[in-house]
């Protein structure tokens, strides 16, 4: 039977896309987001699902109610959670609607049997967090965290993401607001075929120096487009920016196995950023200078984060949204996998 999906916090569709990978007979029945340019880019992709632009915060029980979800799928915003933020967790207004649903769950009739949630490693060491795991106890769900980086699915790019799942099969109990639970992440999926990282002494887990060099990773040359001199002059490093050296910090060649992870501010900033590609240009040299020197176009980025081609952008969503829009996205091959275990095994 087809499971129906709420995708709450849906940008530009990474959930949904990762529905259709996962081979999961589901349908989005309704998708949440207030960007207007994330929604211009979802509905571009996926017009026949319906898409509310509203706070989710402001919208009525009634609607929850009536969504009949089996499945909610939630990435809330990251800044309350990141490092470069307050880290003011439950406290920063962005983290208002997220704690909005969580707080529907013990209201609603009709519980969601499933949830998945995303969100950024600091997320882990949240009140937010806490607060989430009590009510789900409260409710009658069972949970699992993990903490993945697709490059354990032998995608050249790092991204390492906190990921809950949860189904509602346990007995509801009562739950102190002061009970708090262990912070034991899994970096393994039961069934799934994941390169294990190695974990220190103190338990920390190093993705990328313990996988950027796994064989089995493929290729940075297998996410790259062929451009045209005209597309790839406009994706080529400035001069001004190749001389302030310590913006060109991280660059890799096609036959390397590893990107980092491209936030939303890719190559608004340069460094910190993202990963760039020197390539081999086409007069001959292989000197690293800022000729050969490019940013990875947003095409590139996507199949990067496990975005199918058939994934496209409007042709009115600027390169910079396009950056900003992916930097905010997930990896989609990454929560396919966990939504087929959710779903079928869990
Ligand atoms: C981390 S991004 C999720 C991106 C999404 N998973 C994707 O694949 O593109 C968080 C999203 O939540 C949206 N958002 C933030 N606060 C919201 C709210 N109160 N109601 C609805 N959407 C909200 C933002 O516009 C943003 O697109």
């Amino acid at each position: 039977m087809s499971i129906r999906v709420a995708e709450f916090y849906s940008g530009i569709g990474g959930m949904h896309f990762a529905l259709k990978e996962s081979g999961v007979d589901g349908q989005v029945v309704r998708a949440f987001d207030i960007n207007t340019v994330a929604n211009a880019v979802y509905k571009h992709n996926f017009g026949e699902v319906r898409l509310m632009q509203r706070c989710i915060e402001s919208l009525p029980m009634t609607l929850f109610e009536g969504l009949k979800a089996d499945l909610w799928t939630m990435s809330p915003p990251c800044q309350p959670y990141t490092r470069q933020g307050l880290q003011q967790g439950s406290e920063d207004a962005r983290a208002k609607s997220f704690l909005f649903l969580v707080g529907l769950l013990a209201k609603l009739q009709r519980k969601p049997k499933y949830l998945l949630v995303e969100n950024v490693t600091g997320f882990d060491k949240s009140d937010t967090r806490t607060i989430l795991l009590r009510q789900l106890v409260r409710a009658g769900y069972r949970f699992e965290e993990y903490v993945l980086n697709p490059l354990q699915l032998c995608y050249p790019n790092s991204r390492t993401r906190y990921y809950l799942l949860a189904k509602l099969d346990a007995q509801p109990r009562e739950c102190s607001d002061t009970e708090e639970f262990p912070h034991r992440f899994c970096c393994d999926v039961p069934g799934a075929n994941l390169i294990q990282p190695e974990i220190d002494t103190n338990g920390n887990v190093d993705f990328e120096r313990s996988i950027w060099h796994h064989d089995g990773v493929r290729q940075v040359k297998e996410f790259l487009e062929d451009l045209s001199p005209e597309e790839l002059a406009h994706y080529q490093l400035s001069q001004q920016l190749a001389d302030r050296h310590e913006c060109v910090h991280d660059v890799v060649t096609p036959d390397d196995r590893r990107t980092l992870c491209f936030t939303k501010g890719y190559t608004w900033y340069a460094k910190g950023t993202g990963t760039l590609l020197e390539f081999q240009d086409k007069t001959g040299t292989d000197s690293a200078d800022s000729h050969n020197i490019r940013y990875f176009t947003p095409r590139e980025v996507a199949s990067l984060m496990g975005f199918p081609a058939s994934f496209t952008f409007p042709s009115d969503t600027s390169i910079k949204q396009r950056y900003r829009l992916l930097g905010n996205s997930l990896s989609v091959s990454v929560v396919a996998m966990l939504m087929d275990y959710l779903l079928t095994r869990m």
